[in-house]
């Protein structure tokens, strides 16, 4: 047995308090330590008016779902005033909602609807670039070089010998070069700018400190409207080591897809600079002056695709944020080791800060979590499996919209794709296959498209087409149908808040054999058999509280994880 977190460290905070309605919250307000978070995807989630692409309303109206799912949060991507070239990663207006999505107004609305149901509310802030259309770059763009304009902005002379060559060697996460070249006013080809991800997303210049006043107005903006904290977009990215130097390519050659995840974890000049942290220390400060506000604290999560598990967690000390996302446990493969070893460097590596971990399966960036694991019913079993090993963890879980109803990858066929990262590398080795296929408006009722994702007429399909056969996936479909995927989510919810508070911050690793990952929190006994044969239960194991799969007798079935009492 591995003890793999101090349950006597003075750090960790020895969490009491509420456990029935609303997020289960620690004597000291610090509601998101263990909390569930629900990522829902904007364009795809539900669809107030109709015209096919998710909004604000259209979330409003079906708040109740995630009440009864039993999260405590929910994480909105962005809907901000937009083109949608990056679908709402690239922002024209911080302090606006474009009107695909709504109005200030119903941003308000479902702020207070949300806080009625007792959800928690995280807003997505997108700080490493802005659109092209955003005016701060348009301005930029007008004002030519050596301008203030142009120093928000990361604006470079060309190399070679009339400034024809980009800056440096930087590839985009999305595909392609990472600078585009502009002409300027009198037509002459002119500066490059820095875009780590789409040519409409230039990268901001946070050297400059009126891009860091500005965020800060930005956080105000929407804290003093009552947001309960910020899901920060590209969190490593800020900062661009001095000088700009070449990076070390990836290898083209190597094995797997590439993806945002391959790119954006190589630790290199555009990530993970010392200097962010500054930035973290200054959203820290302003958050805690919310402390005490009616709404109670608020906390933001960094999506930091740093490479180390000790780089994650610097984050999160105690001065900065308050969560980074841990994409460890999604990038392990199917394997009892691979998952013992995810919570073995997790744990201790924020063990210094008093932070609790993130675990994550699927986002929409990444291929759904049962196609990962095989799809079919492997991959479900497989999914669902995973889904109660990470939510019987310490820490918060972030759940992505449709996974609740065992949701795949869908095929979207090359004519329907939307996403840049496709367009950016289609012709090449490795397209991104990860993101449109995983953004596919989800299912609620209904025996066709759009299953009652909003009010268009019957066959009609939303902005990415829903495949056939999606409607025994309903929400409506799978509400109260025995052995269902949402069922089982439902109930895995309710029983992880009847612990989640009381069954303390660490966790002890059984030596269960190669084919088991199983683990010893509290009262709580998690076992997950990723071989391929019935496996023995581990000794102290007690009473059944919930499986993944079919009922473990004296054994556990493969592809299965179950939860149990302490004997
Ligand atoms: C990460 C987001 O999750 C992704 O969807 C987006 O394209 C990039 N950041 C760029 O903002």
């Amino acid at each position: 047995m591995v003890a793999v977190n101090d349950p006597s460290s003075p750090s960790t905070p020895s969490p009491t308090g509420s456990t029935s309605g609303g997020p289960a919250v620690p004597e000291d307000g610090a509601w998101w330590r263990h909390a569930v978070v629900y990522q829902v995807y904007v364009r795809s989630f539900a669809d107030g008016d109709g015209d096919g692409v998710g909004d604000l309303p259209g979330i409003t109206s079906r708040l109740p779902h995630l009440r009864d799912l039993g999260v405590d949060a929910l994480w909105i991507t962005p809907f901000y005033t937009s083109p949608q070239h990056d679908h709402g990663y690239d922002v024209a207006d911080y302090r606006d909602v474009d009107p695909l999505f709504g109005s200030l107004s119903d941003a308000d609305d479902l702020l207070a609807r949300a806080h009625e149901l007792g959800l928690k509310v995280i807003v997505d802030l997108v700080p490493n670039h802005t659109s092209d259309q955003h005016p701060w770059f348009q301005a930029a763009l007008a004002a030519g070089p050596g301008s203030p304009e142009r120093e928000r902005y990361m604006f470079v002379e060309g190399r070679g010998q009339d400034g024809e060559l980009p800056p440096n060697n930087w590839p985009s996460v999305f595909g392609g070069d990472a600078w585009t070249r502009v002409t300027e006013a009198d037509g002459t080809p002119g500066q490059w700018y820095l875009h780590l991800f789409d040519s409409t997303q230039p990268d901001l210049n946070w050297r400059n400190p009126e891009v860091g006043d500005e965020f800060e107005s930005v956080l105000r903006f929407w804290l003093d409207r009552g947001v309960d904290g910020f899901r920060v977009d590209v969190a490593h990215g800020l900062f661009k080591q001095e000088g700009l130097p070449d990076t070390e390519l990836p290898d083209p050659d190597a094995d797997g897809p590439a993806s945002m995840v391959e790119l954006a974890g190589l630790d290199e000049p555009m990530w993970d600079q010392p200097e962010v942290h500054e930035v973290y220390r200054r959203w820290h400060r302003v958050l805690a002056d919310y402390d005490d506000s009616p709404r109670g604290r608020r906390m933001a999560v960094a999506e930091s695709w740093a490479r180390t598990a000790e780089a994650i967690a610097r984050y999160v000390r105690p001065d900065e944020l308050q969560q980074s996302f841990n994409f460890h446990w999604l990038s392990a493969a199917w394997s009892a080791q691979e998952f013992a070893d995810v919570v073995t460097e997790t744990l201790p590596s924020l063990l210094p800060y008093g932070a609790t971990p993130t675990w994550v399966l699927s986002n929409h960036d990444v291929v759904r979590h049962v196609t990962r694991y095989g799809g079919g019913e492997l991959g479900l079993a497989r999914g669902r499996a995973a889904t109660l090993a990470m939510l019987g963890l310490p820490g918060s879980a972030y759940l992505y919209q449709g996974e609740e109803l065992g949701l795949e990858q869908v095929e979207v066929a090359p004519e329907d794709r939307t996403d840049p990262s496709w367009f950016r590398t289609k012709d090449t080795a490795k397209p991104d296959i990860g993101r449109d296929g995983c953004r596919v408006p989800i299912p609620w009722d209904d025996e066709q498209p759009p299953y009652a994702f909003g009010p268009a007429a019957p066959g009609s399909q939303p902005w990415l087409p829903q495949p056939d056969g999606w409607a025994g996936l309903s929400v409506a479909a799978q509400t109260g149908a025995a052995g269902s995927t949402l069922e089982f989510y439902r109930r895995a919810l309710a029983a992880r808040r009847s612990f989640a508070l009381t069954a303390g911050e660490s966790v002890d690793l059984l030596d269960a054999g190669p084919d088991l990952f199983a683990y010893r929190r509290g009262p709580l006994v998690c076992v997950l058999n990723a071989g391929s044969e019935p496996a023995d239960l581990p000794d102290g194991v007690g009473a059944l509280v919930l499986s993944s799969g079919p009922e473990p007798t004296s054994t556990l079935a493969p592809d299965t994880a179950a939860w149990f009492l302490d004997a």
